[in-house]
Parts: C-alpha cells; sequence; structure tokens
C-alpha cells in the first residue's frame, strides 16, 4: 500500500511563529510551473497566486476580469512547484462579494481543485461574516487591506490608501476585525508606512506589507515587477532585483537574426 506523506511546505501556523519570533516573511507572486519552481528554490516562505495574473498573464487593465476557473488552473501549476513555500490563492472578484454561502462554496473549492493552502480575500468588515465562515469551514484566509485592486472602480485609481485619518482608523479597525476573526496573515497595500506599523503591532497574526513601509512583518512584491519583466511600471515602492525585459529582449533579438542568416541550428545542433 503506498501512502501519501504530508506536504513538507510551510505552514500558517509556522508563519505565525516567524512573527512572533520576528523573523521576516518573504511572499512572492508566481502563476505559473516554472517561475514558482524557481521562488520556491530560492527559499521565499509564501508564493501568492495572485489575481494579478489578470494583468501579468492576461494582459487586461484590471484585476477584475479572472475567473475561479483561471485562477485554480494557474495554481495547480504552482502548487505542483512548491515544495518549501506555503501557496496562497486570490479569491478573484465576483467570488465572495455576493453571499456568504457562495464565498464559502468558491472558498472550498478554490482550495480543493487547486491544493493551495491558503485563499487571500479583499476588505474588512464587510465580507468578515464570510471571511469567518470559510475559516470555520477549514480554508485559511490571508486578508487584503488598503489599496484592494478589486475596488478600484470604487477608489477611481490606484493612489496611496488611508492618507485622511477617518480611512487610517477604518484600516486599524478592521485589521484588529480579521486578526480576531483568524486570519493568518493580512496584506497591506500602498498605506502611509506609519500605519502600516501601527497596524503590525495591534495584531496577533503577521503583517505583510507591499508599500507600505519596513514596519510590517514581511514584504511582498509581484515577480514580474521586481524581476524587470513589467515595462512601463515603477512606482515608488518598487524596487528591481533584475532587468530581465531587457535580457529576454536580447536573447529573443539574437535567436532570431541566428535563424534569419541560417547559422541556427549549427552541425553540431542537428541530428
Ligand atoms: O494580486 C496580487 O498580486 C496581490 C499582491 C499585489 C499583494 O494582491
Amino acid at each position: 500500500m503506498s501512502v501519501h506523506t504530508q506536504s513538507s511546505r510551510i505552514t500558517t501556523a509556522k508563519v505565525r511563529q516567524m512573527k512572533a519570533q520576528g523573523e521576516k516573511i518573504t511572499m512572492l507572486t508566481s502563476y505559473d510551473f516554472t517561475l514558482a519552481s524557481l521562488v520556491d528554490e530560492a527559499g521565499t516562505d509564501i508564493i501568492l497566486v495572485g489575481d494579478s495574473a489578470s494583468n501579468v498573464v492576461c494582459g487586461n487593465a484590471y484585476t477584475l476580469p479572472i475567473t475561479v476557473d483561471e485562477m485554480i488552473f494557474l495554481t495547480k501549476g504552482v502548487v505542483r512547484a512548491a515544495q518549501h513555500a506555503l501557496v496562497i490563492c486570490d479569491m478573484p472578484f465576483g467570488s465572495y462579494q455576493i453571499s456568504e454561502e457562495d464565498g464559502v462554496r468558491n472558498a472550498i473549492r478554490v482550495m480543493k481543485e487547486s491544493g493551495c493552502d491558503a485563499v487571500k480575500i479583499e476588505g474588512g468588515e464587510e465580507f468578515l461574516p464570510t471571511i469567518r465562515h470559510i475559516i470555520q469551514a477549514g480554508v485559511p484566509v490571508c486578508g487584503h487591506l488598503g489599496l484592494t485592486p478589486q475596488s478600484v472602480n470604487q477608489f477611481g485609481g490606484y493612489g496611496l490608501r488611508a492618507k485622511e485619518q477617518a480611512e487610517a482608523d477604518k484600516l486599524l479597525h478592521d485589521a484588529k476585525l480579521l486578526d480576531e476573526a483568524g486570519c493568518f496573515c493580512i496584506v497591506l497595500e500602498k498605506i502611509p508606512a506609519a500605519l502600516a506599523k501601527q497596524v503590525t503591532d495591534a495584531v496577533s497574526c503577521p503583517v505583510i506589507g507591499i508599500g507600505a513601509g519596513n514596519g510590517t512583518d514581511g514584504q511582498v512584491l509581484v515577480l514580474h515587477d521586481m524581476l524587470g519583466l513589467t515595462q512601463g511600471f515603477k512606482p515608488k515602492f518598487l524596487r528591481l532585483f533584475a532587468h530581465l525585459a531587457d535580457q529576454v529582449k536580447g536573447a529573443v533579438s539574437e535567436y532570431n537574426n541566428a535563424v534569419k542568416e541560417s547559422n541556427f541550428p549549427s552541425a553540431e545542433e542537428s541530428y
């Protein structure tokens, strides 16, 4: 009889422990097996299959169009790659906003079919009953506050959030509610660093920032952005750790020239 051993991936309990021990947490997005393998082998703690796939993979201007089926398809490849990192799948727009029942059904489906370890949900108090039920059903939830791209049409753009005191107060309140509801971590996107630090100190679960300063428990970036693959996108918070767009274009144009000039394949590259 063959016995399937448990996954060796980082658990949500381990992520919480990292905060308690003051160990910074790394999170990066991935959307396919090949890049997720590299991200995993490089020792990343958490891989997020973000709904930014809508932009990065599908070329949409917004995250809104991507579907549950598409997120499951992408996440399956990432899960096959992840030996070490915990894998979170974003719950796409429309998959949890309609009703608690619909949200729980979709969250279970996402975890069951993709094999991910947790889901991420944008929003605070307004989705608290749904988030509670999803956690009670056995699906770990990562919260997401601040700039929540699924609400871009409500915000009117991708600018800095919670600059005003009222919005900052609501964000802190929401973070405490998500923490109490049992979210195992919270992503804070594009908010003032001082507020992100205040939230990080106020909640027991780890806080992962993107454009939220250095006072959070960890950081997340979109992989294609930090590798310099995304062209024409350089917000202040983004550090380019590589410039792969230039390298890819260089390699591809070398290949094109080699084929045009009949010097690829060579005799050694032929059977
Ligand atoms: O979809 C995504 O990639 C995200 C990160 C930017 C946090 O939500």
